[in-house]
């Protein structure tokens, strides 16, 4: 599987607090079939500034890959960011150097209040100003904590694509409407947004298991098989 969103980086958000949890968190996530991890580090525009935070993600990420060595007990890590979306992202030529690596996909983060058609706006124009393809993050947060179910419709003709978390299916409240999102090809990618080995710890072998009890394997390989071919692996 591919985990397309998660704060593994250590000591730089707050995510991993140390090496030791970053190593545990990607042992966990291998263990649970990941073999592709992206690291979404935080970026909040109001209180940094790209360079530095590119310079904090590298060095994080160097001394994590220091202390992986040659192992073959870790996903493949590729390096991205989570942008809380802000006005004027789409001219914000620099958002460009956190676009995921070897991808055309810029994670973007909406403010946890209800969605604008300006933002929405914003955020599908980034597609062109910034040469990218805008994914919204974990859109099933929105629908809980805003008590909104309408937010899968209002992006639906829009050019962007779409993230889950992967607690969308494991959490019992919503894991109908998250089999239902997947059968109707509503969701783009999959993600554990995990941020430790605590509260919110890896998860993605318990979605694909959810998945798979409903009966929805075939679904969720072709699911995966897509997936796969836009990271070109
Ligand atoms: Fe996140």
């Amino acid at each position: 599987m591919i985990d397309f969103h998660s704060h593994i980086l250590p000591e730089i958000d707050d995510g991993s607090d140390s090496i030791e949890t970053s190593l545990a968190m990607l042992r966990e996530s291998r263990r649970q079939g990941v073999d592709l991890i992206c690291a979404t580090s935080h970026f909040y525009a109001d209180e940094d500034d790209p360079a530095s935070y590119l310079a904090r993600r590298n060095h994080a990420y160097a001394r994590l890959r220091a202390a992986m060595g040659d192992s073959k007990e870790y996903p493949e890590i590729r390096l991205g960011a989570e942008i809380l979306y802000f006005p004027g992202i789409s001219v914000a030529e620099e958002m460009r150097g956190l676009i995921l690596e070897r991808t055309p996909f810029l994670l973007v983060e909406p403010p946890m209040m209800p969605w604008s058609e300006e933002m929405l706006d914003e955020v599908e124009l980034c597609g062109e100003t910034l040469s990218c393809i805008p994914v919204i993050a974990h859109i099933d947060r929105y629908m809980r904590l805003l008590n909104d179910y309408t937010l899968f419709d209002r992006v639906k003709d829009r050019r962007l694509l779409i993230q889950v978390n992967a607690s969308f299916f494991v959490h019992h409240d919503t894991r109908d409407f998250a089999l239902e999102c997947l059968r109707e090809g509503r969701i783009h990618f999959m993600g554990s947004d995990c941020h430790n080995m605590g509260s919110r710890r890896p998860n993605m072998g318990h979605a694909a298991q959810v998945i798979r009890h409903a009966g929805e394997a075939r679904i969720f390989s072709d699911f995966q098989e897509r997936v796969y071919r836009v990271f070109g692996n």
